[in-house]
């Protein structure tokens, strides 16, 4: 039925929203956190990639912002439980580990996997529910932030898997 089709593409569109007010909170709590971990950081490749995972973040936000514009709405931030949670996480990471080991570094590496990973499967949902409704131009625009999460994910694997792992391990 008609009716009944129209209806659930609206439930859809509102679940959709939804996880991008969350995702919105996220990012935003992020530009928050990252300086931390960045500061906190002992490598300096660890410590660069953080910073520039960061300046992208930024502009993370400014496509979401976008994205609200296409949709003809004011951006909204709806708290984010898991990424608040994935924050502290770190935080007691780096309350945890000594300041300039290796350690702390495997540490910091396994907490960005943990937000990247979160904002991966959020936004892997994002696009494909854009795409669903037919909402090409938001697709691309979040497939761009897509993108940027997952290669955050392949360098931090590989700094840990090509020296920091094996620096914490023979400390
Ligand atoms: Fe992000």
């Amino acid at each position: 039925m008609a009716t009944q089709s129209k209806s659930k593409d609206s439930k859809f569109k509102e679940l959709f929203i939804d996880e991008l007010k969350d995702i919105y909170w996220a990012e935003k709590h992020l530009v928050k956190a990252l300086p931390k971990m960045s500061k906190g950081a002992t490598s300096k490749k660890l410590a660069d990639a953080i910073d520039k995972h960061l300046e992208e973040t930024k502009e993370q936000i400014k496509r979401i912002e976008d994205v609200f514009e296409i949709l003809g709405m004011k951006a909204q931030a709806k708290k984010c439980e898991a990424m608040d949670g994935l924050v502290k996480e770190a935080e007691s990471i780096l309350e945890d580990t000594e300041a300039e080991t290796m350690v702390r570094d495997a540490g910091i590496i396994i907490a960005s996997q943990k937000v990247e990973h979160y904002e991966i499967a959020s936004y892997g949902t994002l696009v494909a529910f854009a795409k669903k409704m037919g909402m090409g131009d938001i697709a691309d625009l979040l497939s761009k932030t897509l993108e940027e999460e997952k290669k955050t994910d392949v360098s931090l694997t590989k700094l840990a898997e090509s020296e920091i792992n094996e620096e914490a391990a023979a400390e």
